[in-house]
This record gives C-alpha cells, structure tokens and sequence, in this order.
C-alpha cells in the first residue's frame, strides 16, 4: 500500500493474534517491523517471520505500563533505523469475565493499566519521536467496547476502550496541524486461535450477534490498520473504524 515501504512500525503486542497478524501484513509491505511486548518467545518467533518477508524485523522486551522500558525501545528504534513512522498500539487484555459488582480493585487496575495508561505512555513517547521528523501515523486498537457496552461481564474492559476512543480523538486533534494522524480500529471479535478453540455454540453465539454473521476476519482488522498508516488516509484524523460485521450499526 502506498507509503508504507521502508517505513519504521512499532508494533506493542505484536506478538500473537491480532499484533501477530499486523506485524506480517506490514512486512508484507516492506515495512521494518519492530515488535514490543512481553512474550520473547512468540515475539522473537514472529520478528524471525516477519524479517523473511522485510529484513530489519526485531523484538523488543517490555511492557506498556512501564515508561523506561517504552523509553528503551524508543532509544533502540532512534539508534538503529533513525525515525519511527508508525505506531500500532495493540497490546490488550480483557482480564476475563467479572460481573461489575464482583469486580475487585486489582482486577480494575490491570486492564485500565495495560490497555489505558500503557496506550497513554506509548503514544507519549511515539509522538516525541515522530515530532522529530514531524511525520507519523498512529492506530490504537479499540475494541466494539469501545461504543458499544453489551458485552456481559466485561464492564471495566468496556470503560478500558471507550477511554482509548477518548484519548484517540482527544490527541488527533492536538497533532493534526503537525504531521501526525492518530486513529483507531474497532474489530469486533475475530477468528483468532483463542476464539476457534471455544466450543462450537460459543462460537457460533459470537458470530449471530453481528449482521455479517460470521467471527471478523484478523487478516480484514490488519489491512485497516495499514490502511490508517499508508498515503491514502491523510484526512483521517481522530476516526474509530469498525470492523465488527455491523453489530454496533444495530
Ligand atoms: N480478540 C478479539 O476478538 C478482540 C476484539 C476486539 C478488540 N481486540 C483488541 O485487540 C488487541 C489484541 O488482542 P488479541 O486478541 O490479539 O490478544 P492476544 O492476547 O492474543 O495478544 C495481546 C498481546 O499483547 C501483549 N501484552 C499483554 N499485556 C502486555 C503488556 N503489559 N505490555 C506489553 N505487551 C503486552 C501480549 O504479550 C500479546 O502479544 C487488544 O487490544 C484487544 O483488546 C481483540
């Protein structure tokens, strides 16, 4: 896609499942990929993938919730390729499901800590390194929890999302006169490989609440995401994309 070949992408998460399947689609590309997160085995597995299809591919150790270690990969990056052009802020955690009144402070804390603070912390720092060259996209990964609150159980990972929309539109605005685009996907729930081991009637469940009926595509979320990073979507400032076969236009 156009504008996405040599381009330096930073990709929290990029690990497994959905960050799995953007990091490839990116080297695909021809983008450098660089993969921050907390599983090394699967993250150096996918950067060994991913550099089959772009060379440069590399993983990096950290966890969002943790400025310094989002500072190292920040330095990393600067040293070995001099510029960061994209940004996809993906890592996540539902945390399982707790009805709301059950929900413990600890509980409460890790998902807003991991999929609030750690997209706060990672856009932070994303954003000083681009302002050097005054050019970048940003993609925070939102959920359809994050404008739709019907998903039983998982009240604080709906607050979790909604605050990622917030922080998305809040911060497109701050940057759009200075080179940077910052957006979000919305994916409704995908044929990831945690999900095709649910049991048959789940899965089938998940499916029927969306008018496509049927689990959204993982490979369908990536190709937004590039999308929202290549030349074509210079005038997307502040926008959450759905793609959740429909179910949150119900
Ligand atoms: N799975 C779905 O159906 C679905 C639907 C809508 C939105 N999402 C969102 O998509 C994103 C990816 O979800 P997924 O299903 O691929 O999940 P996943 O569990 O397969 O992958 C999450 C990745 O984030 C990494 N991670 C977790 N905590 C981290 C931390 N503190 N610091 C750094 N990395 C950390 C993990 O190592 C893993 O690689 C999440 O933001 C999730 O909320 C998923």
């Amino acid at each position: 896609m156009k504008g996405i070949k040599n381009g330096v992408v930073f990709i929290t998460g990029g690990e497994n499942g959905l960050g799995a399947a953007i990091s490839k689609k990116f080297a695909e590309e021809g983008a450098k990929v660089v993969i921050f997160g907390i599983d090394e085995i699967n993250g150096n597995k996918v950067a060994e993938e991913c550099s089959k299809l772009n060379e440069g591919a590399m993983f990096i150790k950290g966890n969002v919730t943790n400025n310094d270690d989002i500072k190292n990969a920040m330095n990393i990056i600067k040293d070995k390729y001099g510029k960061l052009d994209f940004a996809v802020n993906n890592a996540g955690v539902t945390g399982g499901l707790k009805p709301f009144g059950e929900t413990a402070n600890d509980h409460y804390d890790l998902i807003m800590n991991v999929n609030v603070k750690g997209v706060f912390l990672c856009m932070q720092n994303e954003l000083q390194l681009m302002m050097e060259n005054k050019f970048g996209k940003i993609v925070n990964v939102s959920s359809e929890a994050g404008t739709s609150a019907g998903f039983e159980g998982l009240s604080v990972y709906v607050g979790s999302k909604h605050a990622v929309n917030g922080l998305t539109k809040a911060a497109a605005i701050e940057y759009a006169t200075k080179g940077i685009n910052i957006n979000a996907v919305a994916p409704g729930t995908m044929s990831t490989p945690l999900v095709k081991a649910f049991p048959q009637e789940d899965q089938d469940k998940l499916a029927a609440i969306r008018p496509s009926n049927r689990l959204v595509n993982v490979d369908s979320v990536a190709n937004t995401v590039v999308y929202l990073c290549s030349d074509y979507s210079m005038d997307m400032v502040g926008t959450i994309i759905s793609v959740d076969g429909g179910n949150t236009i119900k």
